[in-house]
């Protein structure tokens, strides 16, 4: 009689049920014949000859016995990036502070284990990364959004939480670097409320005319921060290779905890990775396409000063591989609409509307976070011509 009724949500855990119940995160599994999708790259622009040397090399050193590895990840990998971090990022910690994670992902989801209970609060940028939202949602952790202005995540009136997540270096989405003295303010907050902070520095290679930032774990005087790094923005998303850097307190656990999740990151592409930064080669690609991508930078904003004039407003063009365009004449509640619009015509468009913890504000503009890194130049210029139509078509 009728269909086989759903299994009951007790089977599912407390956190199976909160994930289960979560707003979904789009994805979707073919690009867009012009995609602006953040967070993605140019095949083109992946260093094919070296990473095939490298894994090659890695293959041919195949010890006599496969044991299952280090879980903090492989020895020379580790100290590959403690002298990467050194001389790209300023950044001085010990080969033991380093584990190996399968992408920032896997660095959240192992904070959240060993850092919160459900009910502990955590403050997040508003608007934010959606996806270390989602984690710290799903662990039971009551959010406490923050304002994000031109300085970066507001820090003068935090309150007591047991962590903070922070994108320092170039904010999601709204492209900000967090000012000296907030990134002061948030210290001694932390060190106040022994709170953690995450310090996350998914594309900081990337700086367009303006000086490096120091990280803010290279400031942090009492063991607060948890700085974590990313291949996804100069190698590939695909490979799924980051690291954390600890505070020596947490180095243990940390490494008990990858162990419990799933041993160790794969060792072969640790090998590669390892190979090449120590010969040179992933810093000298670092070079390239970052020169690559202020290319297509340069392109996508000629296009929108060209096409869009004063119709737009773009933030957030210091750092990374977006920049925000706030849409003058277009209400946020209209924003859905023109990103619908353009899925239909084929052209990946995403608002930023998604990206706040308070979506409805109906003062604001619709606004769209474009990354530009996956296109060449001639397609950022026809894909902007594609949204310079359909605006006239909205009466924006
Ligand atoms: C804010 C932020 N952090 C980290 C990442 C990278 O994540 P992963 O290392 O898991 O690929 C992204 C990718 O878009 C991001 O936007």
């Amino acid at each position: 009689m009728g269909s086989a009724p759903s299994p009951p949500s007790t089977e599912l855990s407390a956190y199976g049920q909160r994930l289960a119940s979560a707003a979904p995160i789009p994805w979707n599994p073919q690009p867009f014949a012009l995609d602006f999708r953040y967070g993605e790259l140019a095949g083109s622009d992946f260093p094919t000859l070296a990473w095939r040397r490298a894994l090659a090399n890695a293959v041919a050193k195949r010890p006599s016995r496969l044991r299952y590895g280090d879980p903090r990840g492989l020895p020379e990998l580790r100290a590959a990036l403690q002298g990467y971090l050194w001389r790209g990022r300023g950044l001085r910690c010990e080969i033991d502070d380093i584990l190996v994670v399968n992408g920032s992902q896997q660095g959240f989801d192992l904070c959240t284990r060993l850092l919160l209970d459900p009910g502990d609060r955590v403050v997040i940028e508003d608007p934010g990364y959606n996806l270390a939202r989602q984690a710290f949602l799903t662990a039971g952790a009551e959010l406490s959004p923050q304002p994000v202005d031109r300085e970066g995540m507001q820090t003068a009136t935090l309150p007591p939480a047991r962590l903070a997540f922070v994108t320092p270096s170039h904010q999601l989405p709204l492209g900000s670097i967090l000012s000296a003295p907030r990134r002061q303010e948030l210290l001694a907050w932390a060190a106040r409320h022994g709170a953690a902070i995450i310090e996350d520095d998914y594309d900081a290679e990337y700086r367009h005319g303006v000086g490096p930032v120091p990280p803010l774990r290279s400031l942090d005087q009492t063991g607060r921060v948890i700085y974590l790094g990313t291949v996804s923005k100069t190698l590939s998303p695909t490979l799924r290779l980051g690291y954390l850097v600890l505070p020596p307190a947490l180095r243990e656990v940390f490494a008990r905890a990858k162990r419990m999740v799933d041993r160790h990151t794969p060792e072969l592409e640790q090998a590669a990775l390892a190979e090449l930064i120590t010969s040179g080669a992933y810093e000298r690609h670092v070079r390239r396409i970052r020169r690559r991508n202020g290319e297509r930078r340069a392109a996508l904003l000629k296009a929108l000063r060209e096409r869009l004039g004063e119709r737009v407003s773009i933030v957030g063009t210091d750092a990374g591989l977006h920049v925000l365009a706030w849409i003058n004449g277009l209400p946020q509640a209209r924003e859905a609409e023109l990103t619908e619009r353009a899925a239909a015509a084929s052209l990946g468009l995403y608002g930023v509307s998604g990206l706040y913890d308070r979506p409805d504000d109906f003062e604001r503009r619709a606004g769209l976070v474009i990354g530009y890194a996956a296109l060449d130049e001639a397609q950022i210029a026809a894909g902007i011509a594609r949204l310079d139509g359909l605006l006239r078509e909205l009466g924006a």
